[in-house]
């Protein structure tokens, strides 16, 4: 299967507290590569500070990586301008907040429409038709929208708009960096099938950035877990999620798990331990909260194959 964007190696270090004796260097994003397959969607998933919205920021390129490369649609991005200007038109992104994305002084047809006009899409004249099939598509009546403000609007028709300005310009790729945590849980489901269903329209692929295994279940395909700047396991996502093969995963399941009958049942319950005092980027991230670590993992395990496209990083076998 074709993929539409492929992830190499990819690394990113912040360096915080430049200026001050506390000196200490983030390794933000770290070795990490992935791909995602034409039609289907991947999901970066992890806690919050594991890197997923830098890993966006560099594959849109408005942060340099430091190593790495991207490939999106075959060709190896880089600063030209001709590259960046494909990237920028068929590479979008939808963003958390559907309050900070859609300028408030906007009427909702020009902020649908800004994106067309920038990237000079569709003739002038039919640019206002482009913007209501957008909306159409995203199940909000045109006519009644159209002209509007943002204000008039609620969350989850703000993140609907959102949307439609994502895929006005017909992108292959687009990244949604948790789109749906800010809003009401009553239309979370309804944006969710929304991508799905956009998905299957448009043959558009999906990044969904997110802490949320539930909605992740519902919206993937592939799942990355990343822990600390590092993908520590990647797979066919009912897979990963129905049989985890790393501690990080299954705390992650647990935290999210109902008490039912069934659970009670499970016996590897796993509790991550209060974090250690020890260097983070000597050995596995995750030594420092495992249950499971042992000597050996004061060694970085890497990600390999251990089934059929199943990859997991690390040494103890837990299933
Ligand atoms: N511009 C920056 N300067 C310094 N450090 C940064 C910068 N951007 C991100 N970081 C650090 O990099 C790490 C990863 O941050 P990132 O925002 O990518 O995490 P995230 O997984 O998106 O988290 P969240 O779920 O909270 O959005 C964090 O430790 C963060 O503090
Ligand atoms: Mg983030």
């Amino acid at each position: 299967m074709k993929e539409v964007l492929s992830v190499k190696n990819l690394g990113k270090y912040f360096v915080k507290g430049e200026f001050s004796r506390q000196k200490e260097t983030i390794r933000a994003v770290d070795d990490v590569s992935f791909s995602v397959k034409k039609g289907q969607t991947l999901v970066l998933a992890g806690e919050s500070g594991s890197g997923k919205t830098t890993i966006a920021r560099l594959i849109l390129r408005a942060i340099e990586p430091d190593s790495g490369e991207i490939v999106f649609d075959g060709i190896k991005i880089d600063n030209s301008t001709t590259i960046l200007k494909k990237m920028r038109t068929e590479c979008q992104m939808i963003y958390q907040d559907p309050y900070a994305s859609i300028d408030p002084r906007m009427k909702i047809l020009d902020a649908v429409r800004e994106p067309l006009d920038i990237h000079n899409i569709g003739r002038p004249n039919e640019r206002k038709e482009l913007v209501f099939s957008a909306l159409s598509d995203v199940k909000l009546d045109p006519q009644e929208i159209a002209l509007k403000y943002p204000h008039m609007l609620s969350g989850g028709q703000r993140q609907r708009v959102a949307i439609a300005r994502s895929i006005a310009t017909k992108p292959k790729l687009v990244i949604a960096d948790e789109p749906v945590s800010m809003l009401d849980v009553s239309v979370r489901l309804g944006i969710l099938e929304l991508i799905k269903e956009l998905q299957d329209k448009h043959d558009i692929s999906f990044l969904y950035i997110t802490h949320d295994l539930a909605t992740a279940k519902y919206v993937g395909h592939e799942i990355a877990i990343l822990y600390l700047g590092k993908i520590v396991e990647a797979g066919p996502i009912d897979e990963v999620l129905l049989q985890p093969r790393h501690p990080y995963t299954q705390a992650l399941l647990d935290s999210i798990s109902e008490p039912s009958p069934d659970n009670l049942h499970k016996e590897k319950r796993i509790r991550i331990n209060e974090p250690l005092k020890i260097d983070t980027y000597k050995g596995c991230r995750f030594r420092a909260r495992c249950p499971y670590a042992i000597e050996k993992c004061k060694q970085e395990p890497t990600l390999e194959e251990v089934d059929n496209h199943r990859y997991v990083a690390c040494f103890v076998e837990i299933n």
